[in-house]
């Protein structure tokens, strides 16, 4: 692999990118994170990405070391020298390096790191077939709503998926879905879209804005509330979305096959519109 890495004001060959040892996200999880989804060689959605960037900092008292301007620069530069068409860039804010200790260091300079992985997302397999869901119980940290790296019990949440034969997990708290392990959930019942409302239990989706948006507008109902397990297993569709996959259709849940097994007309339908809008406005 050969790609160019944004570290703190340079852009060097992937193999010389570095951060110290004592770097807050390293020792503390104490960093936040934003994933932007690239089409056409340009953004989607970013001025959202850039606003929960700085709600995430700001949740934490940690200073925003670049300007909107700044980031946006930084994210074009990366696409090109990468020559990226299609896929993720990746950001990164840590506190910054200090000397272990739970308390926040006072004079600590942010680390910022970029990247980029090439992902196909207009044409992804997955989204022809559909994926399976299985449920976990929901055992993260109490706000969700700030992207931090603390992404462990996520991640053990999907290799637990994967060991029961499915492809992501939907977490369970109080006998209510949150949201998937990356991304947010939803189900499709009597043509209504029901996807938990906002809270500190969830990540506040970009592309969950976007595509709520997008239905709303065309007169799509849609009810903002928790929903059990049992009603995700009798939906007649689901789906989730996140800026790595954008609408992808879940055709199984826990064992229950959805709607016909197969890609729902709501989640078809509202992925292509999302595509077609995020290739019109992307920066
Ligand atoms: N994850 N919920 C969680 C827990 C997430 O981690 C994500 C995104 C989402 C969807 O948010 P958005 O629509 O802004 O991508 C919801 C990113 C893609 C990741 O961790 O790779």
């Amino acid at each position: 692999m050969g790609r160019i890495v944004y570290v703190n004001g340079r852009y060097v060959p992937e193999s010389a990118a570095r951060v110290s040892v004592f770097d807050r996200g390293f020792l503390m999880s104490d960093a936040v994170y934003e994933v932007t989804a690239v089409l056409d060689g340009k953004l989607v959605d970013f001025d959202g990405h850039l606003e929960r960037l700085a709600r995430s900092l700001g949740e934490l008292d940690m200073e925003n070391p670049l300007d909107s301007a700044s980031l946006l620069e930084i994210h074009r530069e990366l696409v090109r020298l990468n020559g990226l068409d299609e896929g993720l860039v990746y950001l990164q804010v840590t506190r910054g390096v200090a000397d272990r200790d739970f308390a926040y260091p006072q004079d600590a300079t942010p680390t910022v790191v970029l990247f980029t992985q090439v992902k196909s997302l207009a044409e992804s397999e997955q989204a022809g077939t559909g994926i399976r869901v299985v449920f976990v119980d929901d055992l993260r940290w109490g706000r969700r709503d700030i992207k931090t790296v603390q992404l462990l019990y996520p991640s053990m949440s999907k290799m637990e998926a994967k060991s029961r034969g499915a492809d992501d997990a939907w977490l369970v708290q109080d006998g209510f879905v949150t949201e998937g392990t990356s991304n947010n959930a939803y189900i499709v019942k009597d043509d209504t879209i029901i996807t938990r409302e906002l809270s500190n239990d969830i990540l506040h989706g970009i592309t969950r804005a976007a595509v709520l948006r997008y239905a709303r507008e065309r007169q799509v109902r849609i009810e903002e509330r928790a929903f059990t397990p049992d009603e995700a297993r009798a939906a007649d569709e689901a789906f989730i979305t996140a800026a790595s996959t954008f609408v992808m259709p879940v055709v199984s849940i826990d064992g229950a096959t959805i709607g016909d097994g197969k890609p729902g007309p709501v989640a078809r339908r509202l992925r292509k519109i999302y595509l077609e809008e995020s290739r019109k406005s992307a920066v």
